[in-house]
């Protein structure tokens, strides 16, 4: 069968007759993929014979049924270099296209489009190839790793809104990652070092009610707040504070112990947060890890110019005028490390022990000039062709104004989740009360969760996020409860039908297809590309935006044409498109984070 579909060979042996005849002695029975492939390459080959210019020619499956199966905008290209009217040449292309087995019909359309309706025998076999993950899959397995660090909470410190956001962005990013079959390492850069730690023992040895063992991680937000406080008043706090990092960083027993403490005691806050939203690491190797690792850096950095004497005894690092960017600190008079010490032992780290192909560093848009100079850094120190990468992210706003005025960055999170799952109840007790109060719990904090989460998924990273209640908790839009209401609806359908998990599209017979399967399967045929390039592009919306258009596709269908009564063969290629439907949303949610019910 490969050989009858490889043109290169029929359109080479073309030299005895015309291209036209070799073209329809294509005879196998191709996927839409392999199809697209061999109409791009006899187009690129007729353009090359019939007018002697080498162009690339892509047809491509169009957003709406009505403009077919693949559609090429070529003609509109090249119309001008060739001198001909884009429809005219577009014409010219027609024949030879209707001719290849498996299409139906070829029309030109509009200035200049070509637009091609495949056979439905066409349409379902290539949704057998949904899944695969192309060749390509193979060989990322053994390529060097991406690493994706997400999440990085500061200990003793507040939890930021926009470590909330780089927790989902990133485990999605990881997860699109691992999906496609790369080698992935997420790692988790926890604040675990820094003068915060001096701070929280002054201020527990001056206000602290308990042993830091007992305490909270509420107990060390209070006390995080009260330092700040006071230290308004009391400038002298300040220094204190620094002395009590000194030391601990000179390896002071007593702090090194309070410090174990703190961490812990946030550590174990932080995952019952990630367990909630499905999150995980393979190393959480925080800023104090590399605590032994920056005096090499240091020195080599010296030693390389790099690092230059500045103010009072400072090492630092400039930058070319040409760069804009201002010089950065790296070693402080009184030899103390900071966040730019460790970021910089952490790159030399992470190229020694795993030779990645990529970092992304997944962090709000805050960091963004102290990223282009760390990177700049990197950069003259020399090391590798790095490849880093600063995946940035927005700030968050929301709609509900009571929500923004809350003191200062600080939101709990568990908050937010809670009453999201509230709600969710809510609208679960209206709408499914038949099913058990267990059941409508766990469908709660599906809905609920996955509401937050999507909600910030499902916009442009690089834009400021809204949140917004209205818009996250509803049936009906681009959300969470949509999605997992489709999921359920088609999950429903394959109950009642009994049907099996993975039909087998190679044997379906289907003569005539509907408008709306159509739109379906045109919308499933989408998802790996979809999948590369929201990975590509690191934006998860991406993938979003196409799993609401997926269950656009799927309700059009399902209220358009009958599935369960409708007759044999018909109902069992309903069956076959409404189990791909339901895994595909499946394996879209699990790449977001997100559970999806078996019946709402
Ligand atoms: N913990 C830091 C913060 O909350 C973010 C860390 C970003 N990653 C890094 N390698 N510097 O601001």
């Amino acid at each position: 069968m490969k050989k009858n579909c490889d043109q290169d060979q029929i359109l080479s042996s073309s030299v005895q007759g015309s291209l036209l005849q070799y073209i329809s002695a294509i005879t196998c029975s191709l996927s839409v993929f392999d199809l697209r492939d061999n109409l791009n390459g006899i187009c690129e080959k007729l353009l090359q014979k019939e007018f002697g210019v080498t162009s690339k020619v892509s047809f491509d499956i169009p957003s709406t049924p009505d403009r077919g199966d693949l559609t090429t905008s070529f003609a509109l290209q090249l119309s001008k270099q060739l001198k001909v009217s884009p429809q005219e040449l577009a014409k010219k292309f027609t024949s030879a296209i209707e001719k290849v087995d498996g299409v139906e019909s070829c029309e030109v359309v509009g200035p200049g489009y070509i637009n091609v309706r495949l056979t439905s025998d066409v349409l379902f076999k290539a949704l057998e190839k949904v899944w695969e993950r192309g060749e390509s899959e193979k060989t990322r397995k053994k390529e060097a790793p991406v690493i994706v660090e997400y999440s990085d909470p500061n200990i003793a410190k507040p939890l930021g809104i926009h470590h909330i956001l780089a927790t989902v962005i990133g485990q999605s990013i990881a997860n699109l990652h691992r999906h496609l079959g790369y080698n992935t390492i997420a790692i988790n850069h926890i604040g675990d070092w820094g003068t915060q730690f001096g701070q929280l023992a002054v201020a527990h040895a001056t206000w602290g009610t308990k042993p830091v063992k007992e305490c909270s991680i509420d107990d060390l937000l209070a006390l995080y707040v009260k330092f700040h406080e006071e230290m308004e008043k009391d400038k002298a706090l300040e220094e204190e504070g620094r002395e009590a990092f000194r030391k601990l960083e000179a390896g002071d027993k007593e702090l090194q112990k309070f410090w174990k403490e703190t961490v812990a005691i946030t550590m174990k806050a932080m995952e019952s947060i990630y367990e909630r939203l499905h999150v995980s690491f393979d190393h959480v190797q925080g800023e104090s890890f590399y605590q032994d690792k920056v005096g090499a850096v240091m020195d080599e950095g010296k030693k390389k110019g790099v690092f230059k004497e500045g103010e009072a005894g400072a090492l630092i690092v400039t930058y070319p005028e040409e760069s804009n960017l201002p010089p950065a600190v790296v070693v402080k008079g009184d030899g103390a490390t900071l966040y730019m010490t460790r970021d910089l032992a952490t790159v030399k780290y992470r190229l020694d022990t795993w030779k990645p192909q990529a970092i992304l560093y997944v962090v709000d848009v805050a960091q963004q000039l102290y990223f282009k100079q760390v990177f700049a850094a990197v950069e003259q120190l020399q090391w590798d062709d790095s490849p880093l990468e600063h995946v940035v992210f927005g700030r968050m706003r929301f709609a509900d104004k009571s929500m923004s005025t809350r003191k200062g960055n600080i939101l709990k999170l568990e908050d937010v989740l809670d009453e999201s799952v509230k709600r969710a109840h809510n609208l679960i007790d209206e709408k499914s009360s038949e099913l058990e109060k267990a059941e409508r719990d766990d469908l709660a904090d599906m809905i609920g969760t996955g509401a937050v989460v999507y909600g910030i998924l499902s916009q442009n990273r690089k834009m400021d996020i809204v949140f917004d209640w209205q818009k996250v908790l509803t049936f009906e839009g681009n959300s969470a409860p949509y999605l997992q209401y489709t999921h359920a609806r088609g999950a429903s359908v394959l109950r009642k039908a009994d049907a099996e998990e993975t039909p087998d599209f190679q044997s379906l017979v289907c003569k005539s297809i509907t408008e709306s399967e159509r739109a379906l399967i045109h919308q499933l045929l989408k998802f790996q590309d979809v999948l590369l390039l929201a990975c590509r592009e690191r934006m998860p919306h991406r993938l979003c935006n196409y799993l609401y258009e997926l269950c656009q596709a799927y309700n059009a269908f399902y209220n358009a044409d009958v599935i369960l009564q409708a007759p044999e063969p018909l109902r069992t290629c309903r069956l076959a498109l409404t189990s791909l439907s339901v895994r595909v949303l499946k394996t879209g949610a699990d790449i977001l984070t997100l559970r999806v019910p078996q019946r709402m």
